[in-house]
């Protein structure tokens, strides 16, 4: 074999639903993005709720992996809202924000849901971008509703994908 030849291995991931377990986990990654991270007692206490469920992204072939990514979400009366979206920052922009969010839409339609909402600052492009390729369209705005402690406050934009 050539000299110049490199062992390489292409990663792949899967989605599977969260277990209470993971709360570490996501407490973690949701530090790396968020202003007011949620501590793993209130990921734990949420997973406890009978109306919220998710999905986390896990490495294939890797047992024991701790999530790559996560979203979670919560079902009431025919529609759902998503509480929140994370990808870890080394595992952006390979698909797993969009196979969590496909993911959720998968099982509202299963569930036969009518409409999912979500809440993203409009400063936020990349997930703006996302939620957009998913079909979500903006119903409405809160403005000033985040603060940035360097940038100040910026506006909610509200986003709606029908299901039926
Ligand atoms: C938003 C977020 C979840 C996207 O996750 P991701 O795994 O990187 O996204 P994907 O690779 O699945 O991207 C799917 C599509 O979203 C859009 N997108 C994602 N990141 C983008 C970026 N940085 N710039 C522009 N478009 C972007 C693109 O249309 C992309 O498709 P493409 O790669 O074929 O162009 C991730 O950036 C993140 O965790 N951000 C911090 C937390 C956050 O903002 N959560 C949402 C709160 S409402």
């Amino acid at each position: 074999m050539a000299a110049s030849f490199f062992p390489f291995r292409r990663r792949s991931y899967t989605v599977r639903a969260l277990e209470s377990a993971d709360s570490e986990a996501l407490a973690a990654l949701h530090l790396e993005d968020f202003n007011r991270p949620w501590t793993e007692d209130e990921f734990t206490a949420l997973l406890a709720e009978g109306a919220v469920f998710g999905f986390a992204a896990v490495e294939e072939g890797a047992p024991g992996a701790k999530p790559c990514g996560f979203v979670l979400a919560r079902m009431a009366a025919g529609e759902a809202e998503i509480l929140t979206l994370a990808v870890g920052h080394a595992y952006r922009r390979r698909g797993l924000g969009y196979m969590l969010m496909d993911a959720v839409l998968r099982h509202l339609h299963a569930e036969r849901a009518e409409a999912l909402f979500l809440e993203v600052d409009e400063t936020n492009h990349p997930a703006i971008a996302l939620y957009r390729r998913l079909g979500f369209r903006e119903v409405g705005r809160r403005p000033e509703y985040y603060e940035h402690k360097a940038t100040g406050r910026t506006a909610a934009l509200v986003m709606r994908r029908d299901l039926r």
